[in-house]
């Protein structure tokens, strides 16, 4: 079985000072983990982020990235500026900026070429709403994101990407999929990701669940056959509860 990749995405929270306590609280608490640890935290915390986990084996990341490397684009963040100061991953296409900010399989494609050019790992973000779900319509929005969002995507880059499947409706809401539900979501994306890049890739493919998962429910999540990590908002912002989700699987 694959180690799990546990990513906290801190969302729009914290200040410098308060990333200094989460961090050094942090770093003995997930010190002996086998598991992968990242932090995805806003930009204007990562270069402490950066400096305060050196040494350690917690990995820093972004919420965003644009996909051109320079120019006109007030407001946003250029995949080399996060490199140049040492950050290794950067969420993409999160539910949030999908629903808030405009974000569409196109642009979610384009910002992940462009931080695979620069060097950075992409965490795409791909789930369905509750109407889509109880509409019928889960496996045909889960399957256009992934053909859509990855259209240009070669087998040798998807090794580099981390996907995550966040049902819209689980996130923020403390209504957890069920670790079967979870499990059968994953299989089903998976599936789509067998088709395009065949078995093998498909296989070795990182894919996380995140919905409201946490110190409590994690274990069971972890467990199932098919999820290979978790990205967690709300408890990644304790310290405890972020180390207990890394810990719940060893
Ligand atoms: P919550 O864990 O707060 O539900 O957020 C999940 C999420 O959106 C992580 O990206």
């Amino acid at each position: 079985m694959k180690n799990k990749i546990i990513a906290g995405n801190w969302k729009m929270n914290n200040t410098r000072e308060q990333t200094e306590q989460l961090i050094t609280a942090l770093i003995p608490l997930v010190q002996d983990t086998n598991n992968t640890v990242i932090i995805c935290v806003p930009f204007t915390d990562l270069c402490k982020a950066v400096k305060l986990t050196k040494g350690t084996n917690i990995h820093v990341g972004a919420q965003n990235c644009h996909w051109k490397e320079s120019g006109a684009f007030t407001g946003e963040i250029a995949p080399s500026m996060l490199t140049e100061i040492g950050v290794e991953y950067v969420v993409i296409g999160h539910s949030e900026r999908r629903t808030y900010f405009g974000e569409t399989d196109a642009t979610v494609l384009a910002r992940t070429k462009a931080a695979l050019n620069a060097g950075l790992k992409p965490i795409v973000c791909i789930g369905e709403t509750l109407d889509e779900r109880n509409g019928g319509r889960m496996e045909e929005v889960l399957r256009r994101q992934v053909l859509e969002g990855f259209k240009d995507i070669s087998v040798q880059e998807l090794e580099h990407i981390i996907v995550a499947y966040e049902p819209v409706w689980a996130i923020g809401t403390g209504v957890t999929a069920t670790d079967e539900q979870a499990d059968e979501a994953i299989r089903f994306v998976r599936g789509v990701f067998a088709e395009k890049y065949g078995k093998a890739a498909a296989d070795a493919l990182y894919i996380q669940y995140g919905g409201s998962m946490n110190d409590k429910n994690a274990e069971g999540l972890l467990n199932m056959p098919q999820i290979d990590g978790g990205l967690i908002g709300g408890a990644s912002l304790v310290a405890e509860k972020f180390a207990a989700v890394v810990k719940a699987h060893i």
